[in-house]
This record gives structure tokens, C-alpha cells and sequence, in this order.
């Protein structure tokens, strides 16, 4: 049966490192038509333009969204300014692609989810590591019965300090960042869709801050567990404060899933590719001129190889590209999984805060009155 696809127009908002790689893949699939970005740095505005063959470039995305050309839209712009870029994005009634988290607070989550819901927009959200074939091979195990019924999930996420020290620095309000919301997230994604169909009813962390506590209000680690109503448990951690020079890049999981019949483990490590140099690459996620060995694979997007990103966020970009021009269903987290991860993990940053176990699904109101 032959297919044939709509032309795109693409609106990018947030020409960052993100920004850059979807635009730059986007350049070349055969249905965009068309480009604009919005950014707000007008120096960066230019360089990415140039790099992704922008047709046009503005710093207000209010601007850009009221382009005709505009036919779908990735916003790409910092954790915490996601939601007026998504509600332009509403009332325009466009595709999107949104970076997670949804927003940074539960309660304008669960707007931008409502206006999403409400103009009955298709919307995904970029947890880019579902398009990994270990990933995929792990959910159709567990979602084909191969382990019997899952009763234990295990992940542990460890991350040199780069990231949490960006995130910190970019920042005026700390409390809204966390290794739970920030990087968490996409391993308690990946454990989540492993365990599709389960209820989580309670959540129980404890969470350390001596590092990133005293520089930046920040919090280091955070280790906890989710409860299901079937008695299921989830149990993960994540410390985003290891020294400059573990040799992740970024994400280095190891994640265990137990069934009543079978059990699957997945090295997510990346020990597998290692790369020792005597000078810095200044690759990877805001290289440091210190780091000399690194995990190969480790940075999420993927690897830039040959003049192009190759790897997860370039597979996730086509697919995305594809479901709009076509038609077709892809992996991708829907919005009411994005906002039900950032709900988790919120959770558990509440219940390491309170030292006390939190029921779920944690209500909005209630991360409030606790802020
Ligand atoms: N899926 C993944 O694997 C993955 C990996 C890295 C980052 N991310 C997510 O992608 C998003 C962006 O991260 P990044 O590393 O590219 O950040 P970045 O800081 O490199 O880029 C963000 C850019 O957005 C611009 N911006 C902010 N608000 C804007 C607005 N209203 N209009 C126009 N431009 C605006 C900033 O000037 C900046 O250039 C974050 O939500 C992050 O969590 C996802």
C-alpha cells in the first residue's frame, strides 16, 4: 500500500543542544518544507540557523507560531520554560514534540496536559531512550509475558556532576530542580512503560545534598521505592553528583526486572565502549577539560559521526517527523506519561524532603503547600 506524505513545516522553539540536533535532522527528511526557529540568544539564533538551513528565525516564539507555514512544532527550550512555548503551541493547534519534563511544577503540568487534552492536539514528549533497541526489546518482554507477571523493578542512574551543575547554574529557583525530575525521569520512564497497566498507590526516598547541597542548594541523590497496588515494587536511585571524571558522559543505568517466570537485567553502563585520550575531545555534554576517559554511547542524544548525529535522539526526530507526515504510531511517551513521571517524581522529592513514605497519585495542591 503506498503512503504518501504531508509536507512539514517545522517550528523550533529553543535552538540549545537539543534544538540543534532535531533541527539538523529535520534538515534532512524529505517531508520538512519548511523551518523556522525561534531563540531567544540572537547570537546563538544565528549560528544554529545557518547549521539547520532555518527559512526563518526570530527570537519570540509567539512570533514564530503565528507563521502560516507552520504545520508542527518541537519545543526545545530549557526545563523550566517549556509551558508558554506549549500553550502558544495549543493555540496555534499544531503537532508537538516537547522536551520533558512538561513543566517544572505539578500544577502547570497538569494545565498545559488539560489544554493539550482539551484541543485534542496529538503531543508527545521527548523520552528520547524509549527508541533504543534495548529498551523496545525490554517493554515487548515484559509486555508479551516473557517474564510472567513482573513483581520487581530495580534501576540505578549514576551521572558525573555536569549536568546538575548546569541545571543549578541556569536557575533562580533550585527547589524546582532535582536529579528525581531532571535525569531521573527517563530511567523511572523506561521502568514505568516496563511495568504499563500497574498502579502505583505509595512512594518512599531519602535524599543527600553535601555536595550540591552547600554550592547550589541543589540535591546530590536521591534513592527510593514505588509501591503498586498488586503489591509490586519499584526500586531506584539516582546520584547526579559523582566526580567530573566518572566516565559517563551522562546516563549510566543498570536496570533489573523480575517476573514471577523470568528476569531480564539490561547494562545500560556504556562500559562497553571506552575512549582514554591524553587531550580532551570537548564533546559530549559541556565538556570539561578534565575528562580524558569517557564511556562512549553514554551521552543520551547519541554520537556525532560523519557530520551527523546518529543514534537515539536522531531515530526519535525521524519517527516524530513520520508520525506527523504519515500518520504513523511511534514508541513515544504520551503527554499524561510525561506528567505522570513528573508526578512520580515529585513524589519522591516530597517524600525525601518529609522523610515520609506519600500517597499517589500525589495531588498538585499538595506539592504546593509543601514548597
Ligand atoms: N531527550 C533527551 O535525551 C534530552 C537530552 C538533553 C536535554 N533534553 C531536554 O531538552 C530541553 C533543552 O535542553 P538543552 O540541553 O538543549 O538546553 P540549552 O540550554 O542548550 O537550550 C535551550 C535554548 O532555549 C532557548 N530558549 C529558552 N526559552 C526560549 C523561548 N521562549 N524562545 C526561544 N528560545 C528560548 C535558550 O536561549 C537556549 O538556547 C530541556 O528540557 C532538556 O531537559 C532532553
Amino acid at each position: 500500500m503506498k503512503k504518501s506524505a504531508k509536507g512539514i513545516g517545522l517550528a523550533i522553539i529553543g535552538g540549545g543542544r537539543v534544538g540543534l540536533f532535531r533541527g539538523e535532522v529535520a534538515a534532512r527528511h524529505p517531508s520538512v518544507e519548511w523551518i523556522g526557529l525561534a531563540e531567544k540568544n540572537p547570537n546563538r539564533a544565528g549560528e544554529v540557523a545557518g547549521k539547520i538551513g532555518a527559512d526563518f528565525v526570530t527570537q519570540d516564539h509567539r512570533e514564530l507560531m503565528r507563521r502560516p507555514e507552520v504545520t508542527c512544532v518541537i519545543i526545545a527550550t530549557d526545563e523550566h520554560l517549556h509551558v508558554d512555548p506549549i500553550m502558544a503551541a495549543v493555540e496555534r493547534g499544531v503537532p508537538m514534540l516537547i522536551e520533558k519534563p512538561l513543566a517544572t511544577n505539578l500544577a502547570e503540568s497538569a494545565r498545559v496536559l488539560k489544554a493539550i487534552k482539551d484541543a485534542k492536539l496529538d503531543a508527545v514528549v521527548g523520552y528520547t531512550q524509549r527508541f533504543r533497541r534495548r529498551w523496545l526489546a525490554a517493554k515487548e518482554k515484559c509486555r508479551t509475558g516473557a517474564l510472567g507477571d513482573v513483581t520487581m523493578v530495580t534501576s540505578r542512574a549514576f551521572m558525573n556532576r555536569l549536568v546538575a551543575i548546569d541545571n543549578y547554574k541556569r536557575t533562580d529557583d533550585p527547589s524546582t530542580i532535582s536529579p528525581m525530575v531532571i535525569s531521573g525521569t527517563h530511567a523511572l520512564d523506561i521502568c514505568m512503560w516496563c511495568l504499563e497497566g500497574k498502579t502505583p498507590v505509595d512512594c518512599y526516598a531519602r535524599s543527600i545534598d553535601k555536595v550540591l547541597g552547600p554550592a547550589y542548594k541543589g540535591i546530590d541523590a536521591t534513592a527510593g521505592m514505588i509501591n503498586f497496588s498488586d503489591g509490586t515494587v519499584y526500586h531506584l536511585n539516582i546520584s547526579w553528583a559523582l566526580p567530573v571524571t566518572w566516565p559517563g558522559a551522562v546516563y549510566s543505568l543498570d536496570v533489573g526486572i523480575v517476573g514471577t517466570t523470568g528476569v531480564l537485567t539490561i547494562d545500560d553502563t556504556h562500559r562497553d565502549i571506552v575512549l582514554a585520550v591524553s587531550k580532551a575531545q570537548g564533546e559530549g555534554y559541556n565538556p570539561d577539560a578534565s575528562r580524558l576517559v569517557d564511556f562512549m554511547g553514554s551521552y543520551p542524544p547519541g554520537d556525532m559521526a560523519l557530520g551527523e548525529l546518529r543514534g537515539p535522539m536522531a531515530e526519535e526526530t525521524v519517527s516524530w517527523l513520520n508520525r506527523v507526515a504519515l500518520g504513523l504510531p511511534t514508541p513515544a511517551a504520551t503527554v499524561e506519561e510525561a506528567h505522570r513521571n513528573l508526578m512520580l517524581t515529585k513524589a519522591l522529592d516530597l517524600s525525601a524532603k518529609r522523610k515520609q513514605p506519600v500517597k499517589l497519585p500525589l495531588d498538585p495542591l499538595e506539592e504546593l503547600s509543601a514548597a
